[in-house]
Formats: C-alpha cells, sequence, structure tokens
C-alpha cells in the first residue's frame, strides 16, 4: 500500500502483484445474456482491465420483489471477474430505486420546484429525504456487504451513484419536514434566531411557527435568497447523509474496504457540497464527460485539478469518463484521432492514478444505447477497442507514477457555497456565471504555464506562491482571514470584482465593497456599474492596453496603488487593477472583466513577481510534473498540429525513448518523461 493511494485489501492487493494503475469501468453483466459474461472476461483482460463497478443500476435484479432477492448472478459475475484477476468495485446498487417500492411508497418520489413528482421510467427516482427510501437502501447494503464483504474479488465499494446528479433538489413533504428538522438543528431550536438569519422581516415572511417553513417551492418573485441557499446546504447534506448512512454500514461488516462515491465536478455537480463530503471518503473519484467546446481540455483539466484539490493533493481515481460520444447532449461529437489518450493522460498527469469508463460494453437498449464504451457495438475487432487495448498497455507501463503528487504551486479558490450564492438572482449583473469566471481565470493561469491546484477556499492555503479568487462572493470570516493571512505570509493573492461581498447568510458586508477583503486589498468601492452587452471600457497599464467587458466599478484606493487605469469611460484615469503590500507578499484587485488578453499580461506579471513555477508556455501544448521521492514525471500532452519541442531529459515510459536536453513531443502525441528529481525544472 502506498501511502495516499487506494488502501486496497490485502487479498486484492496481493494478487494485483506491481501495483498497475487501475484500468476498467461499469460492467452491467444484469444488462446481458450470461452467455455473453465469458466473452466481456476474456476480452477485459486482453486489454488489461483490472477493475470493474458492478451492480450500480442493478437494485431491480437483485431485489426484484419486496421479500424476493436474487443474489445468483452476481455470486456468478463476482467468482468469474476473480478468475480472471479483475477486481471490484461494487456498487451498493441503491442509485435506482425498482418500481415496486416506489409503487407501493410513492412518498419515495421526488418532486421538482414546480410541484411535479417525478415517476419511474428514469432513474435515480427517490427523494433523498425519504425515511422509507433511507429504510430499503440499507436493507440493501446490509444484505450486499454481508454477502459480499468477504469475497476475493472486492477491492472497493461504490456507493450509490454520482449522488444527487438528478435528484438533489426535492421539494416534496418527506424534504419539507426534514428541512424543517435540519433548520431546528441549525438555528438551535429558535425561530428568532432563523427569522433574523433569513431576514423575514423583508416582504412580511416572518414565521411564528416550524411548521409554516417549507421548502423554496415556486414563488411569483425572486425567493429569499437565505432560504434558498439553507436548502440548497440542507439538500447536499442529505445527500452526505444517505453516503454516510451506507458507508456505516459497509465499515461495520470490511472496515478495510475502502468507500468511494463518484462526483462530478463541474457543470452538472454545482448542487452538491463537494468539499465538504470529500472527508467521508477512503478515495475521491471523479466522473469527467469533455465538453464539446474548441478548448475543451481546459475544463477537462480543472475538474482533474479540483479532484486533486479534493483529494487533499493525493492520487484519485478517474471513476467515469467515456471513450469517445456521450449520449446525452444536443449532439454527441467522437473524439478526435488520438484524442482518447490525450484525455486520459491529462488526468493522470493531474493525480488520477486510475482510469475507468462508463461502459464497458456498450449498450444494445436503453437510453443510453448510443454512449461509447470500451467495447463498441462494432466489437473486438473495432478501431476503439484497439485504442482501448493500447490505452490499457500505456497505463500498465506508466505504473511507476503511482502515488506520485502533481506539484502545484499556485491554487485557484473555488467554492460551492459562492457557486451557489454568486449565481442566484436579484443580483447588479445577472448574466455572470461564477463556474464560467473561476474557469477563464484558470484557462489564463495554465496558458501562463501554471499548474494550478483547484481548491476550496477552506484549504491550506501555505503552500502556494499565487492564489487566485474568481468572484469569491459569498465568503466566511475565516477564509477571508485565511487568505489575509497568506499573503501576509508571503503568497501574492488575486482577487477579482463581485468577490467578498457577502457573508454566509447572503447578507451584504457593510461599509463598502469588497467587504470582506476591503482591508486586505486596501480598495473601497461605492457602487457596481455593471456593463451593458455591447459596452466595453478601456484600461492601460499592468494589463497592457485592453479593454473591459461585463462589469467595472469606481475604486477608491485605501493603501492601495493603481497598477491599471480606466483609459475611457466614467472612470478614465482611475483604477481598474490594484495592488497592496502585505506582510512578505501583496494583494491585488481586478475591478472588472477583462479580456483575455489582459487577463494573460497581469498573470505574466503575477507569476514573475509570486515566483510561482511556470513552464514556458507553448499554444496547446500540456505539460504538469508529477514528483515521488526519487523522481519526476514530465507529463506532456501535445494538442496542437505540429510537434513541439521542449528542454528536458530522461526516458519516456510510453514507448522508452530516451530523450537529452530535448524532447520532441509528437503533433497530437503524449510522453511522460522520468528523470532524476529537480531535473524537469527546465522545462
Ligand atoms: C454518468 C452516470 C453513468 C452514465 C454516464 C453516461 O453521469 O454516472 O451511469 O449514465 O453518465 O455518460
Amino acid at each position: 500500500m502506498r501511502d495516499g493511494w487506494i488502501r486496497w485489501p490485502a487479498n486484492v492487493a496481493g494478487r494485483f502483484g506491481g501495483e498497475p494503475v487501475a484500468f476498467g469501468g461499469d460492467y452491467n453483466p444484469e444488462q446481458w445474456d450470461e452467455s455473453v459474461w465469458p466473452e466481456d472476461a476474456r476480452l477485459m483482460r486482453e486489454a488489461g482491465v483490472n477493475l470493474v463497478t458492478v451492480g450500480v443500476f442493478a437494485w431491480s435484479a437483485l431485489q426484484p420483489g419486496p421479500d424476493r432477492w436474487d443474489f445468483g448472478w452476481l455470486d456468478r459475475v463476482l467468482d468469474l471477474l476473480h478468475a480472471n484477476d479483475i477486481a471490484v468495485d461494487l456498487a451498493t446498487a441503491t442509485a435506482s430505486p425498482p418500481p415496486w417500492l416506489t409503487t407501493r411508497f410513492p412518498e419515495v418520489l421526488p418532486v421538482d420546484r414546480d410541484g411535479r413528482t417525478m415517476s419511474q421510467g428514469g432513474r435515480q427516482a427517490w427523494s433523498p429525504s425519504s425515511q422509507v427510501f433511507r429504510e430499503h437502501s440499507l436493507a440493501l447494503v446490509e444484505k450486499l456487504a454481508a454477502r459480499y464483504g468477504g469475497h476475493p474479488a472486492l477491492a472497493l465499494w461504490h456507493v450509490s451513484n454520482e449522488l444527487g446528479g438528478h435528484n438533489s433538489r426535492c421539494y416534496g413533504e418527506a424534504s419539507a419536514v426534514a428541512f424543517r428538522g435540519w433548520l431546528r438543528e441549525r438555528y438551535g431550536d429558535s425561530l428568532d434566531a432563523l427569522n433574523a438569519a433569513w431576514a423575514t422581516r423583508v416582504w412580511s415572511q416572518s414565521y411564528s411557527a416550524w411548521e409554516e417553513i417549507q421548502p423554496p417551492r415556486l414563488t411569483f418573485t425572486d425567493s429569499n435568497p437565505t432560504q434558498v441557499l439553507d436548502f440548497d446546504r440542507f439538500s447536499s447534506d442529505q445527500l452526505r447523509e444517505q453516503l454516510r448512512a451506507e458507508s456505516a454500514v459497509l465499515r461495520r461488516h470490511t472496515p478495510d474496504v475502502p468507500i468511494t462515491t463518484n462526483m462530478v465536478l463541474f457543470d452538472a455537480g454545482k448542487n452538491m457540497n463537494y468539499s465538504s463530503w470529500a472527508g467521508d471518503m477512503d478515495l475521491v473519484s471523479s466522473d469527467h464527460y469533455l465538453r464539446p467546446a474548441p478548448d475543451a481540455d481546459a475544463e477537462l483539466s480543472f475538474s482533474a485539478d479540483r479532484a486533486r484539490g479534493l483529494a487533499t493533493g493525493s492520487p484519485w481515481l478517474l471513476m467515469e469518463t467515456a471513450t469517445g460520444a456521450t449520449s446525452w447532449r444536443p449532439v454527441n461529437p467522437a473524439k478526435r484521432p488520438g484524442q482518447l489518450r490525450r484525455d486520459v493522460f491529462a488526468h493522470v498527469a493531474r493525480g488520477a492514478d486510475g482510469i475507468c469508463f462508463f461502459q464497458w460494453r456498450a449498450g444494445q437498449a436503453g437510453p443510453e444505447r448510443f454512449h461509447s464504451a470500451m467495447l463498441p457495438h462494432a466489437g473486438a475487432g473495432s478501431r476503439k477497442f484497439h485504442e482501448v487495448k493500447a490505452l490499457g498497455a500505456d497505463l500498465a507501463a506508466c505504473a511507476e507514477v503511482l502515488g506520485s503528487r502533481t506539484a502545484a504551486d499556485c491554487a485557484l479558490l473555488f467554492g460551492e457555497e459562492a457557486w451557489w450564492a454568486a449565481d442566484r438572482e436579484s443580483h447588479p449583473h445577472n448574466g455572470l456565471s461564477y463556474a464560467d469566471t473561476a474557469l477563464r481565470w484558470y484557462r489564463s493561469l495554465r496558458d501562463a504555464g501554471l499548474t494550478v491546484d483547484v481548491v476550496p477556499p477552506s484549504a491550506d492555503l501555505s503552500r502556494y506562491r499565487l492564489i487566485v479568487a474568481p468572484m469569491l462572493y459569498l465568503v466566511s470570516d475565516e477564509d477571508a482571514g485565511a487568505l489575509a493571512a497568506a499573503a501576509e505570509a508571503g503568497a501574492t493573492v488575486l482577487v477579482t470584482y463581485f468577490s467578498g461581498i457577502v457573508d454566509p447568510l447572503d447578507r451584504v458586508r457593510l461599509g463598502g465593497y469588497p467587504g470582506a477583503f476591503r482591508d486586505l486589498l486596501g480598495v473601497r468601492v461605492e457602487e457596481f456599474a455593471p456593463l451593458l452587452d455591447a459596452e466595453t471600457v478601456e484600461i492601460k497599464g499592468v494589463t497592457g492596453p485592453g479593454r473591459v467587458s461585463t462589469w467595472h466599478e469606481q475604486i477608491d484606493l485605501t493603501d492601495a496603488v493603481a497598477e491599471a487605469t480606466y483609459a475611457g469611460g466614467d472612470f478614465a484615469g482611475l483604477p481598474a487593477v490594484t495592488r497592496a503590500a502585505r506582510g512578505s507578499g501583496e494583494a491585488w484587485y481586478v475591478g472588472g472583466e477583462l479580456e483575455s488578453e489582459a487577463r494573460a499580461a497581469l498573470l505574466a506579471a503575477l507569476v514573475e513577481r509570486s515566483g510561482a513555477t511556470a513552464v514556458p508556455h507553448r499554444p496547446g501544448l500540456d505539460a504538469v510534473i508529477r514528483r515521488a521521492a526519487d523522481r519526476d514525471y514530465l507529463f506532456l500532452i501535445n494538442h496542437g498540429a505540429d510537434d513541439a519541442v521542449v528542454a528536458g531529459s530522461g526516458t519516456d515510459l510510453l514507448d522508452g525513448s530516451v530523450h537529452e536536453d530535448e524532447i520532441v513531443v509528437p503533433a497530437g502525441g503524449v510522453r511522460v518523461v522520468a528523470s532524476a528529481r529537480g531535473a524537469t525544472a527546465g522545462a
């Protein structure tokens, strides 16, 4: 067992020999005739598969009726996999309830904000607040843990699946009751405290009894923002309760088998406060499906860097990705030649010690029948299966990177509560997007050659030289204080507009903006001046001659200096970007939405001033270093159409080539160059 890597149970670790990178995918044998299974096992071996996730949507197959259980098929699947040296990430199968459960107990079904009850026929048709669901799901987990806890193939428990992916917000009666209970606890059973926290004097909302409180259901107008924020917190906590309840059963049976649940770290993962869940898992795992966008690899990298951030730097597992197209977007593009390999290694570079896919064998039926898989409809003779086999071999060749750490001394703060609150209605500019703003800054940091840890604002910031906090609208006093302390201690901190505006109750911090960061930044703003769609304003200074759009504001300097100023508009001559010296570090503020060239120019200055480690950037070349005790692994992923040449030396783990002084990365190619520690510094 390596520090930070999966605690494989002894039976699996022994058999794994050589600790290969985990490689495999979701395996749904219950959707196929049993005669297909031997071929599955044979082809898995051929592809180098060593870990599969079994049983994710198998509840109705395992428990066909209230008092009927059928484990025979799963016994045979696990035995077959074990006989083929394939370890199992066993799902608790609670992701989707069987129709008999929701028919007998319709209160299990979730209700959306419009009051519509979601029906059977899709998946995740359960309310996270349903006690009936909780009891029945735990009974299933109990049975599975008792039956398979000692099975030699069992390597990892997979709680539910993408908890909250569809059903994170339920507005039904069960949720209303549970929400009131959660609030009573949060506000010390005091309605006065709740009324004060929610500012219920506004719009005549003061509550006189707990029963009057509802989830934030449909209203004519904007809703009470604190009520909605508390409902967000409650909803995420309810899902975490499911994770904890299932985990408690599993731990009782198998204290030595690690537990995970797969998370979605961008777009669809917004509703979950994952940084408050990560501590409940033995291993962080995430799912990633590429956005069909020209620079999709930026979001891929962001999600991977966030997975590592949630794992506090330890290696993590990519639980699901696609070998090609998804099936749930309006248009589902295939991957381009070589892209599968590039995407996979972009994850490995950022700390993934295992790569798994949805799914092993492409479905013949069901809503996901057109989703790509490791083994496509075309079968084992296909180009895709060939590519998958080659990937298995590539990953096996990289086994020595396991347990090494991705090196980053730059952090981007990304907070779930800030995300929820910043994107809410009734704001000065209602076209702002927290995640897209973070992604824009992330992209620019990456283009500046930095490897970035995407971490929650509560993370330990002590090892970062450069810390960027984009649009951290909601922040607690503690987290704001930690950022200020990091600057004092020598970090270069950058805060962007609409940050520090409200406290954790979404109440405006008085005395001038940006409230929580006013002292840190040495600036004071009295009024926001958002810009209309077509409006831009010129700036000049450290940003170079450039423009801002979407947002600007009049910044009064307290003890900061202007590093860029407006060159036109109402604030001509006044600061747009500022800097304040703080202890042995400094704090920068950006008061408008910079276009990308201006962001790049500013970051170039900050990289230099902060001393953050940057590799000289070449467009389209992703360069990331993982470090082990005595070795460096330089991952070079060339997304471009031309060969790239970088300084460096070492041996490529993928093709065994030896490089002295310079490394050529072929167009569209990948290299993982191992060298003695420190030798990659000039890359
Ligand atoms: C994930 C889900 C999988 C599968 C996959 C398809 O969100 O966990 O079960 O549906 O998407 O892309």
